[in-house]
């Protein structure tokens, strides 16, 4: 296979630095995209048959087993601006390659709120959409319009509308296909009729202890980064891929019987009538928060969270992430998925 002449690319690579897990693995060829064109160039160019690539964006919601990789497309692709607008929203659009918080205040140094909700989420803008990164009250997907990718086996453009994604709670239709499309750039409707979103305990609180009662949308920023930086670890100081299970979602009879039993459960009602259960709750009182399996811990602040004491490998993460799993499967009877990218 060769790439386009404009695409640098190197041989056997070592990750680490390009997971914020910190976990350990080689690529045998990482080729850096700047340019749709040179994606496209890319994947005109291959002679290998469809070998799935790993498609990394800022590598936050990541975890690597370990095994080389035979193909890493590290997507570095620069720029946003303002599309246009109608009547009800702001449409803006960002490269794959731009780091998400910085787009996100941007839009808001601009005057375009909409995303303050999701301020300080680790990774790209391409990354977004694969897991519908949501916070604190908030999906991208409500405000996403559509996006553009390139199918890796092809070489074609498609533009992919909401409905084409298949936006779920960390779920989307690229997520199921993974090494399949290669996520160039995203557009967002950022409503043009602002109202906070400050109803989520967490926000509300913070807002109150700083005594706003009308936030801006830069206060909702500020307060949800100051909560996240409370919470959750910096990447830069303890690796970690944020939440490493998803909140598993039962009907509303095992809810109803768990809850008779555990009354201190948080539990979230869903539009279908099951319940968000929040796995945090379920693994620290299995006794999971602050304890640690060699190098791979569950986090002191956020237990749902999974992170890298030093040297840890995907193994060691891995192992303790089955102990978890196990633990709450017997004492609750819930099972939880994983929500990181695994490979
Ligand atoms: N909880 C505990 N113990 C813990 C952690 C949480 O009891 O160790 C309880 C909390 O007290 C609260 C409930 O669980 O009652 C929910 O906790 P929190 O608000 O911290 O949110 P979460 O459900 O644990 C989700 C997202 C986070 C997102 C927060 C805030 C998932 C998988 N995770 O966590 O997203 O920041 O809500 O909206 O849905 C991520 O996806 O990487 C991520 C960090």
């Amino acid at each position: 296979m060769t790439a386009a002449p404009s695409i640098s690319e190197q041989h056997d690579v070592d990750l680490t630095a390009l997971n914020t897990f910190g976990l350990p693995a080689r690529a045998k060829r990482l080729l850096r995209l700047k340019s749709a064109d040179d994606a496209r160039a890319f994947a005109a160019a291959r002679h290998d048959g469809g070998e799935p690539c790993l498609v990394l964006g800022g590598g936050s919601n990541l975890v690597l087993r370990g095994e080389p990789l035979a193909c890493v497309l590290k997507v570095e692709i620069a720029g946003r601006h303002k599309l246009g607008e109608d009547g009800e929203a702001i449409i803006v659009e960002a490269a794959a390659g731009e780091s998400w918080h910085d787009f996100v205040r941007w839009t808001l140094a601009e005057g375009w709120p909409g995303l303050e909700n999701l301020s300080l989420i680790p990774g790209s803008v391409g990354a977004a959409p694969i897991q519908n990164i949501g916070a604190y009250g908030l999906e991208m997907a409500e405000r996403f319009d559509s996006l553009d990718a390139i199918d890796l086996a092809s070489g074609e453009t498609r533009r992919f509308d909401a409905a084409a994604c298949r936006f779920g709670y960390r779920e989307s239709a690229f997520k199921q296909q993974p090494g399949r499309w290669l996520v160039v750039a995203v557009r967002f409707r950022l409503p043009r009729r602002w109202q906070p979103l400050s109803a989520y305990g967490d926000i509300a609180r913070e807002l109150a202890a700083r005594d706003i009662a009308a936030p801006t949308p830069l206060q909702v920023s500020d307060a949800v980064i100051a909560i996240r930086r409370r919470k959750l670890p910096d990447p830069a100081e303890l690796g970690s891929a944020g939440s490493f299970f998803k909140n598993p979602v039962v009907d509303a009879r095992q809810c109803a019987a768990l809850l008779a039993v555990h009354p201190g459960l948080p539990h979230y009602p869903q539009p279908d009538g099951r319940e968000k259960l929040a796995a945090g709750w379920l693994i620290e009182q299995c006794g999971w928060k602050g304890r640690r399996i060699g190098p791979a811990g569950c986090h002191t602040g956020q237990a749902l969270v999974l992170v890298n004491h030093g040297g840890a490998s995907g193994a060691d993460v891995l192992r303790l992430a089955a102990h978890i799993q196990d633990d709450v499967a017997s004492r609750f009877g819930v099972a939880l998925e994983i929500e990181p990218v695994v490979t």
